[in-house]
């Protein structure tokens, strides 16, 4: 019986199975896929690819065969869309006798959040309750990677602008995301029916980040505190789908009220050692 990542053409993924490779060998891991074919390096390793699309519930199914553990990575659409198919990957789950589902929730899953994208991890976290299954719920706050989208901005006119106000976030690194999945993976026994919030060591501001990215380059940076019609104007002149603009300002106005400044220990709990702070993260992936 194997453990199946899906998503794992996706930059988690990827770093799930980094890291998950470090801990269990590469014939007891599956990935399920929408594109086989950029799974090949993954394939070379060892690791048995599987088609698989959360839109299609008898692929799902199949992809899901023999596996006894899966983490399902969340995937990218609207509310409706996304709500659908992550309970479809839940019930393929079931139907294919896997024995606990692991999920990528967010901290604070809530129906009423400003984040909108918010309300379809409480649902999806719900429905997996509901499932009767073996469950682990991963409460990731949000990337610190997201943070390096606006460094060349910043760079070349000095100003690094977010609505954000004074907000605190616990950013945290993607990578360590994904090394916190990869030890509940190897050891799921040890985390049936667990929640984590796996928060970055503290909330930062953006005047904060503005700082660190100051500090790493020599070049002066400041923080903008942008209106939330300008940042949503940016937003959707660069072509994002609107559900993504609403729910990137829902985060600001949600994060100005407090939500995601509670800092928890789960991650070094789970890890045995802290997440690389913000500061850290900013400095060693702006010297690379
Ligand atoms: N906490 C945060 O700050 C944060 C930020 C951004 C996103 N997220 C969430 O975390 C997830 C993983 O993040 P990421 O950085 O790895 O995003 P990513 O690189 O965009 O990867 C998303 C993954 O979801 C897969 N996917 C999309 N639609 C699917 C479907 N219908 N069926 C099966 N798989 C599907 C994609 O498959 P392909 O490889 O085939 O495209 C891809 O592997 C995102 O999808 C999103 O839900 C969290």
């Amino acid at each position: 019986m194997k453990t199946l990542i899906t998503g794992a053409t996706g930059q988690l993924g990827r770093l799930v199975v980094k890291h998950l490779l470090d801990r269990i060998p590469a014939n007891d891991i599956a990935v399920s896929v929408r594109t086989p074919a950029k799974a090949d390096d993954l394939a070379a390793k060892g690791i048995d690819v599987r088609h698989g699309d959360f839109d299609d519930l008898a692929l799902m199914t199949e992809a899901f065969k023999d596996v006894e553990t899966v983490l399902i990575i969340s995937a990218e659409a609207d509310n409706a869309t996304r709500i659908k198919q992550h309970r479809t990957a839940v019930d393929a789950a079931k139907a294919a006798g896997v024995k606990h589902i692991v999920y990528t929730s967010i901290v604070d899953p809530r129906a009423d959040a400003d984040f909108t994208y918010s309300a379809i991890h409480l649902d999806t976290e719900n429905y997996i309750k509901q499932s009767g299954l073996n469950h682990t719920l991963l409460r990731n706050s949000f990337y610190a990677d997201l943070l390096l989208a606006g460094v060349p901005h910043a760079l070349e006119t000095g100003d690094f602008g977010a609505p954000a106000g004074d907000a605190k976030i616990t950013y945290i690194p993607r990578t360590d995301l994904a090394e916190a999945a990869a030890v509940v993976l190897a050891k799921p026994d040890d985390h049936i029916n667990a929640t984590y919030d796996l928060t970055g060591t503290k909330g930062v501001t953006h005047a904060e980040i503005a700082g660190y990215i100051a500090k790493a380059t020599g070049k002066p940076v400041r923080y903008v505190d942008l209106p939330a019609e300008v940042h949503t104007g940016i937003l959707t002149a660069i072509g994002l789908p609107g559900h993504l603009v609403e729910a990137l300002s829902g985060l600001y106005v949600g994060a100005k009220k407090g939500d995601y400044d509670t800092v928890s220990q789960d991650f070094k709990t789970l890890v045995g050692r802290a997440p690389q702070s913000v500061e850290d993260f900013i400095s060693k992936s702006l010297a690379s």
